[in-house]
């Protein structure tokens, strides 16, 4: 058994984690921060979280949090977070943290996307944590950056394709929808239900989004030499769950039915991808929603010559939470799918 603690856990990837924390066999939830609500009990505050009577929240104080878990999860806005995981891996705790703070290797590429880093030595130090790419190193890690929601549906689309050098690098598009929990608790008035509902956008086009240095840093190390991606992110009116549509050129003719069995092949010992047969439906949101999967179908268009892949994942789980506990899994040695099989609710 290990004892964990959540920073910032009364946002929306802190509650997700304390929803998947309370049924994991091998952690118990000792230590859980929040400035707006500290001295109230988890179950007051999130009454889905009716079973988490015993725990109440702290305002965050480094020494009692030390004292009170060996590893923590950070869910707090980038910028806020990089201080106060270096304070607590600067103690000796292993840290998972949710923000970008530490996704990225050189400091000067996280200034151009997200400002000044005031830990820029820790960079070196943390591991990207996406187990289909580092599984090994993130068995060994102290400090986890767990990616960004869009970047994981976008990467775990592209890694057979990269991987095998089977498409142009210059013309990737990755086309996005994402639920509105992906902006997080903060009220904002363009989230906010009136304009949300029933209506559908894009923002954050043409190469703004943040995530898009992210994305290309990743891809790239997977290809090794430099990847730009088109990406448009959407909002969809749903609270949860990411559809990204790739659109890639590829560097020869291909036949669908081996471009399926490449992303087969690569993801056959994953516990968390699954890959749809020609034969199978095309997956949607409510598949994932909820669980730690990530769902993906490659096609081919013989038309146009494009090779088209659907990937879907829910944000808050294999996008953040869900993917956090697979990382924590990894750290201590635990069997890799604990406490992450749930199934979806459907419909
Ligand atoms: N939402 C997603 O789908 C998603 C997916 C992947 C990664 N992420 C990343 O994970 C992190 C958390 O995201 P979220 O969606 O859970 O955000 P959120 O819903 O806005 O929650 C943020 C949490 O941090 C606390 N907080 C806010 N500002 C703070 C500050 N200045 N100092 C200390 N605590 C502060 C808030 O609680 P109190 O005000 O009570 O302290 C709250 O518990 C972000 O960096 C986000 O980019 C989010």
């Amino acid at each position: 058994m290990i004892t964990v603690g959540i920073i910032g856990a009364t946002g929306y990837t802190g509650m997700e984690l304390v929803r998947i924390l309370l049924k994991h066999p091998e952690a118990v939830l000792a230590y859980a921060s929040s400035r707006k609500w500290s001295g109230q009990a988890i179950s007051d505050v999130m009454p889905h979280l009716h079973n988490a009577r015993d725990l109440v929240l702290a305002g965050f104080d480094a020494q009692e949090a030390v004292s009170a878990a060996e590893l923590f999860f950070v869910c707090l806005p980038h910028g806020e977070s990089m201080n106060i995981s270096a304070d607590l891996y600067g103690r000796g705790k292993k840290v998972i943290d949710l923000s970008a703070d530490f996704r990225f290797r050189d400091p000067v590429v996280f200034r151009k996307w997200y400002g000044e880093h005031t830990q820029p030595e820790l960079l070196s130090e943390a591991v990207y944590g996406l187990p289909e790419l580092y599984r090994e190193e993130i068995g060994g890690a102290t400090l986890i950056a767990n990616p960004g929601c869009y970047p994981v549906s976008v990467i775990l689309a592209l890694i057979p394709l990269l991987e095998e050098g089977l498409v142009s690098l210059d013309s990737i598009i990755a086309d996005s929808k994402s639920g509105v929990s992906g902006a997080g608790r903060e009220p904002k008035p363009n989230l906010h239900f009136p304009e949300v509902y029933s209506d559908f956008s894009a923002y954050s086009i043409a190469g703004t989004h943040r995530h898009i240095g992210e994305m290309e840093q990743e891809l790239g190390r997977i290809s090794k030499v430099d990847v730009k991606l088109t990406f448009t992110p959407h909002l969809l009116p749903v609270s949860r769950g990411i559809l990204t549509c790739i659109y890639a050129d590829p560097s020869d003719y291909l036949d669908e039915g081996s471009l399926v069995e490449l992303f087969r092949e690569r993801y056959s010992a994953e516990p968390f991808v699954t890959v749809r047969d020609l034969d199978g439906s095309l997956p949607g949101l409510k598949e994932v929603c909820g669980t730690n999967q990530c769902i993906l179908a490659p096609r081919y268009d013989e038309r146009t010559g494009k090779v088209v892949v659907i990937s879907v994942l829910d944000n808050l789980v294999k996008g953040a939470a869900g993917l956090a506990v697979q990382n924590m899994n990894l750290m201590f040695g635990f069997t890799e799918d604990m406490g992450l099989n749930d199934l979806p609710l459907y419909p």
